[in-house]
């Protein structure tokens, strides 16, 4: 893979502006979400679009989702029914993404959609992602800015670690808020979690007045990109621990007396949860060298449903 200078970009005004050219030249920016960083390039541009999946190692039959400044141009690429109006108006912009049909003659790189008649519309709400994309004037294709199958990214340094040397420019925005990216909803027959996320699967469900089947066989995965190993750390993962072993660095969650370890929230906020997992991961990582992480249970609901599932993922045994 061929060696490039990556930038850290400041995240208004010059630095945007800078990114924005980038990306018109075919170049990758990475900048953040209220989710986590994304990787950006022109969705329309197949050599840009290669470019992503060579950044990441990331496997080719793995869709990318188009993120866009606003529902009008999202329809203009992807088919919109009923229920998908509903959850648009009522989540975006936000950290809920829609699998749509694809306009045919749409303009975006195959690549971006590898080769399905469905597309993933997602309309960020971070206010960087926002002015880029209208700096940008186009549909941006961006996977999580991580290299294909390890820990997302929320924080710049994030990105460095995994994808510098890889990729034009990272745009600096601190910190993600959310923590964890959006959830996957598609809406090709009946209404189906793809991936549990940002938005809580109980918000989706009032707001459609119904229940979403889950699509969730991870050995047929309906989402490609939903493979049972998945957001790994080097370390390998025990989960439910109420404590640490010898040689186990511990993730707790909620008060643990006398505990002063890592924890995802001292006081049990799911939200700071999810803010804190994938940073919280890579530290464990770090300390752990290789050996092993034990994480405590973290309850099942809202956005904890989320969490637990991009623990179980980097806990799979991996090939
Ligand atoms: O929060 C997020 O969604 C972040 C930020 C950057 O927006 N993005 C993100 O992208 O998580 P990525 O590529 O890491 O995960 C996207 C997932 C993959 O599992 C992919 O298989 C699935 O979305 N996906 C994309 N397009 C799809 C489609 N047409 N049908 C089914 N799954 C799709
Ligand atoms: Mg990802």
């Amino acid at each position: 893979m061929e060696q490039v200078r990556t930038q850290t970009l400041p995240s208004h005004g010059e630095g945007l502006h800078r990114a924005a050219q980038i990306l018109l030249d075919g170049g990758l920016v990475a900048f953040p979400t209220e989710t986590v960083y994304g990787l950006g390039a022109d969705a329309r541009d197949d050599r840009a679009v290669a470019r992503i999946f060579a950044a990441k190692g990331r496997p080719s039959f793995n869709p990318l989702i188009v993120h866009l400044p606003d529902v009008e141009s999202a329809r203009g690429y992807a088919k919109f029914n009923r229920d998908a109006e509903r959850l648009a108006e009522a989540f975006w912009p936000g950290p809920l993404t829609l699998v749509l049909p694809v306009r045919p003659r749409s303009g975006l790189s195959p690549l971006v959609t590898a080769g399905l008649d469905t597309v993933g519309v997602r309309l960020p709400a971070h206010p960087v992602a926002r002015a880029l994309l209208s700096a940008f004037r186009g549909p941006l294709a961006a996977p999580s800015a991580n290299r294909s199958g390890r820990v997302s990214a929320t924080r710049p340094e994030h990105v460095l670690e995994g994808l510098g040397g890889r990729i034009e420019a990272v745009v600096d925005g601190g910190p993600c808020d959310v923590g964890i990216e959006s959830t996957i909803v598609g809406l090709v027959g009946q209404p189906t979690l793809l991936r549990a996320g940002g938005i809580p699967v109980e918000a989706l469900e009032a707001c459609l007045g119904k229940p979403l089947a889950t699509g969730g066989d991870a050995s047929r995965p309906s989402a490609p990109g939903q493979l049972l190993s998945h957001y790994a750390p080097a370390a390998s993962l025990r989960l439910e621990a109420t404590e640490a072993g010898e040689n186990e660095v511990w993730i707790g969650f909620g008060r643990v007396p006398g505990h002063e370890g890592l924890n995802l929230s001292a006081t049990g906020d799911l939200t700071e949860a999810a803010a804190r997992l994938f940073h919280l991961l890579r530290l464990a990582d770090a300390r752990a060298k290789g050996g092993r992480i034990a994480v405590a249970p973290v309850p099942d609901r809202g956005i904890g449903r989320a969490i637990n599932d991009r623990l179980r993922r980097a806990a799979a045994p991996r090939d």
